[in-house]
C-alpha cells in the first residue's frame, strides 16, 4: 500500500486514496462516531514530546504540558504516564490534571487572576509551583497559604518585553501586555517575597508567546532571565528552578519553527555558557506537543457556486475551529478521499450565523456534497476553545493508538448543553401593568 505524507502532519497520511491517522482509516472512524469528529494521534504526541526529551537529555528539566492547548482526560493522561508535569490556568484545570492520573506536586499554576478559592484548593491539592504574575496577588497567596498554615511555593512570571513576532493576541512578553512582572520591578517584587511569610521562593519564569517559529526571540528571551536571576541571587534570594514558559510554533502552512531538540541545544549552550547549565529547569509547551497530532474531520453539506465566490458549506464551523475566526489562521483543508476531478477555489465555511463563520479561504478543492474533509493541525486550541454558539454541541473526541481508537469524549447533547438551565416560573411580571 502506499504511503504519502502531509507535510508536517507526522502519522497523517494517505495510503492509496484515504486518508489515515496512524493504522486508522479517518473516514471509518468519520462513519462509525459521526462529524465534526477530531482524532488525535497518540505517537504523534509522544514524538512530538520525544523531541524536547532529547533536546534536554542529561539534564535536569521537568516539561509541564500546557492543557490550555487541548485539556482532554484522554490527551492528559498520555502525558501524565510519559512523566510529564502540567502547566493549568484555573482550578478546573488542576481538576483535570488530578483525574487523569497527574501528580500535583508536578503542577505549575500559572495565570494573571487565580482567585483565593483557587488558591485555597491549589494549596491543599499540593501543588509544586505557583508562577505569581503580579505583586498584588503575592500578597494574596501569602495571606491565603498563612491561613492554611502553608508556605505557597512560587515563581515570579517576569515580563521580558521581547518581541517573539507572532500574532498581537498570542503576544505575552512585551511591556504592553497585561502578563507578568516588569523587568524593573522584578528584583522588588523578589525581595518583597522573601519576607512574606506565606510565600516560598523557588524559581522564576517567563513565557512571551505562542506559536513562535523563529529562534532569536527565545535567545534574548533566555539571556533576560539569566540577568534577573544573576541579579535576584546577588539580593541574596536564591532560585532553585528557571522555567522558560511554552512552547515551539508549529507548522500550519510551511511555517519553520526550529525543532525543539536543536533549539534547546543551542539555548543549553547559552546556560552552560553562563554557568546555569546545572539548574532544574522546566518549559510549559502546549501547541507543539498536541497540534499537529490532531484532524477535524467534517463533512461537505452544501456547494454553492456564485459570481463572486464559491461556497463549500461544512458541518464543523467556527464553534468547532475557532483560531480563523479569531487570528485569522491558516488550516490545511485536505479530502479524506481525492477525487480526481479538477479542483475549483471554495471559501469553506461553517454553518453559523456569521460571515466571520470561515474556515478556509479560497481553497483549491475537488469535492461534491457528501465528501468528507480533514482540518489539519487541529489538536490544539480548538476543542479548548469550542463553544455551544447556535446552540452546537461540541464535537466528539478520539484517541488513535494504532490500530486501536478510544472515544476519548462523547459528542455533546442537546441534553448536555441545557442541564443547569431552568424556566422561570411562568406568569404575570412583578410590576408590569399588561
Ligand atoms: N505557558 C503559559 C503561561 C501560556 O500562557 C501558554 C500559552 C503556554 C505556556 C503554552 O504555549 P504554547 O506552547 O502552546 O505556545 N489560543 C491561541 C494560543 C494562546 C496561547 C496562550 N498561552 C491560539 O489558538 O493560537
Amino acid at each position: 500500500m502506499s504511503s504519502q505524507d502531509l507535510p508536517g502532519q507526522p502519522h497523517i497520511a494517505y495510503r492509496g486514496n484515504e486518508l489515515f491517522s496512524e493504522e486508522m482509516r479517518l473516514s471509518d472512524l468519520a462513519k462509525q462516531h459521526g462529524t465534526p469528529l477530531f482524532v488525535y494521534s497518540k505517537s504523534a504526541m509522544l514524538s512530538a514530546l520525544a523531541a524536547y526529551q532529547r533536546g534536554f537529555a542529561g539534564r535536569k528539566v521537568q516539561i509541564c504540558y500546557a492543557l490550555k492547548a487541548n485539556p482532554a482526560l484522554g490527551v492528559i493522561q498520555v502525558f501524565a504516564q510519559a512523566g510529564c508535569g502540567f502547566d493549568i490556568v484555573s482550578g478546573g484545570d488542576m481538576d483535570r490534571v488530578l483525574a487523569a492520573g497527574g501528580q500535583a506536586d508536578k503542577i505549575i499554576f500559572s495565570g494573571v487572576g487565580k482567585t483565593r478559592a483557587e488558591m485555597r484548593r491549589a494549596l491543599a491539592a499540593g501543588v509544586g509551583c505557583f508562577n505569581v504574575e503580579s505583586e498584588a496577588e503575592l500578597e494574596v497567596l501569602s495571606d491565603v497559604a498563612l491561613s492554611m498554615g502553608l508556605r505557597a511555593p512560587v515563581s515570579i512570571r517576569v515580563n521580558p518585553n521581547v518581541d517573539p513576532q507572532t500574532h498581537p493576541y498570542i503576544s505575552t512578553g512585551l511591556k504592553s501586555s497585561k502578563f507578568g512582572v516588569a523587568h524593573e520591578r522584578v528584583v522588588p517584587t523578589y525581595q518583597r517575597a522573601a519576607k512574606l511569610a506565606g510565600v516560598r521562593v523557588v524559581g522564576i519564569d517567563c513565557h512571551i508567546g505562542s506559536q513562535i517559529t523563529q529562534e532569536e526571540p527565545y535567545l534574548d528571551a533566555i539571556d533576560r532571565m539569566l540577568d534577573l536571576v544573576e541579579a535576584i541571587e546577588a539580593a541574596g534570594i536564591p532560585i532553585q528552578h528557571i522555567d522558560f514558559g511554552g512552547g515551539l510554533g508549529i507548522n500550519y502552512n510551511g511555517d519553520t519553527p526550529p525543532s525543539a531538540d536543536d533549539l534547546w541545544k543551542k539555548l543549553l549552550a547559552r546556560l552552560d555558557t553562563r554557568g546555569f547549565g546545572k539548574r532544574q529547569l522546566m518549559i510549559e509547551p502546549g501547541r507543539s506537543l498536541v497540534g499537529n497530532a490532531g484532524v477535524c474531520v467534517t463533512e461537505v453539506l452544501y456547494l454553492k457556486p456564485g459570481e463572486q465566490k464559491n461556497f463549500c458549506v461544512i458541518d464543523a464551523a467556527m464553534n468547532d475551529l475557532p483560531r480563523p475566526a479569531l487570528y485569522q489562521a491558516f488550516h490545511q483543508i485536505v479530502p479524506l478521499s481525492p477525487r480526481p476531478d479538477t479542483p475549483a477555489t471554495w471559501d469553506v465555511v461553517g454553518p453559523i450565523c456569521e460571515s466571520g463563520d470561515w474556515i478556509g479561504h479560497e481553497r483549491a478543492l475537488a469535492v461534491q456534497p457528501g465528501d468528507l474533509l480533514a482540518v489539519l493541525s487541529a489538536g490544539a486550541y480548538c476543542m479548548s476553545m469550542a463553544s455551544n454558539y447556535n446552540s452546537r454541541g461540541r464535537a466528539a473526541e478520539i484517541l488513535v493508538d494504532g490500530k486501536q481508537s478510544h472515544v476519548i469524549r462523547q459528542r455533546e447533547s442537546i441534553a448536555d448543553q441545557m442541564r443547569g438551565e431552568t424556566l422561570p416560573p411562568c406568569g404575570r411580571t412583578s410590576g408590569s401593568s399588561a
